[in-house]
Formats: structure tokens, sequence, C-alpha cells
């Protein structure tokens, strides 16, 4: 009796490690799981630029002559340089902005509403 728990117990083990698993990646992919955020460039869209755009679009020859170092530059970019369209590429699209697999779902989902409330600073 003894020895045909173990492969139960075993079996019942890895399936919920698998379901947990589950879980997370839901959580990790799923759109809706954002937290809801006025974005404010002071709050939010600084630290997001500034960790995953500047490395390249600063100093004195920035990539695609594109600076964003600053209120001013990112709000011309979104306005005449596309950066909405590029940060909402599919992965596989060579354009997509930053180019080593794109933003998070969150801070993309903060770029996009931070755009369509027009930009606010504080
Ligand atoms: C690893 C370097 C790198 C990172 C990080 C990066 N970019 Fe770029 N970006 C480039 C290069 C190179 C170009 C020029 C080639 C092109 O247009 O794809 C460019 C071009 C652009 C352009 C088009 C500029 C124009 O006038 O056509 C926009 C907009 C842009 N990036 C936005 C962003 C944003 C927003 C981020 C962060 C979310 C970001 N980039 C992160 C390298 C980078």
């Amino acid at each position: 009796m003894r020895i045909h728990l173990f492969p139960i117990l075993f079996i019942t083990a890895c399936l919920a490690l698998f379901s947990c698993q589950y879980n997370v990646e839901s959580v990790l992919y799923g759109s809706s799981d954002c937290p809801p955020i006025e974005a404010t460039y002071q709050m939010h869209i600084a630290e997001i630029i500034e960790n995953h755009c500047e490395g390249c679009h600063s100093g004195n020859n920035p990539s695609g002559g594109l600076l964003l170092t600053n209120y001013d530059h990112v709000v011309a970019a979104s306005s005449y340089s596309g950066l909405a369209d590029r940060i909402q590429l599919p992965l596989s699209d060579p354009n997509i902005m930053p180019p080593n697999g794109g933003l998070s779902a969150c801070d993309t989902e903060a770029l996009l509403n931070w755009v369509a409330n027009g930009t606010p600073f504080e």
C-alpha cells in the first residue's frame, strides 16, 4: 500500500508546481495586471526612458540622431518620431524600441496612456 502512495504524491506535487508556473506566466504576460496609473513624466515616464532608452538616445552621438534625455525631447519624439509606434511593434520587427526585446507590457501601457493623456509633466 505504502509503495503506491509515493508516485501519487509525486504526481500531485508536479501538478501543483506546474499550475503555479502557469499562474506566474499569466501574471507576467496578462495585459490587465498593470497598476492603473495616471502616468506623468516626473512620476513614471522619466524612469522608464532612463532605464530603457537613454543608454542609446543620449550623448553627443545619440542613436538615430534622437535625444531622449529630458521632458521636451520625449514629448517631441512622441509627436514627430513615432515613439508610440516604435514601442508597440511586435518583437520580431527590427524597428521595435528598445531593440533588445521591447518594453514590458506595463511600461508600454504607461507610455501609451501618458501620450494619450497629452504627455503631462506632473
Ligand atoms: C540599444 C540601443 C537603443 C535603445 C536601448 C533604444 N533605441 Fe531607439 N533607436 C536606436 C537606433 C540605433 C535607432 C535608429 C535606427 C532606427 O530608426 O531603428 C533608434 C531609433 C529610434 C526612434 C526613431 C527616431 C527617428 O527619428 O526616426 C525612436 C522614436 C526611438 N528610437 C525610440 C526609442 C525609445 C522610446 C526607446 C526606449 C523605450 C529606445 N528608442 C531605446 C537604438 C536604441
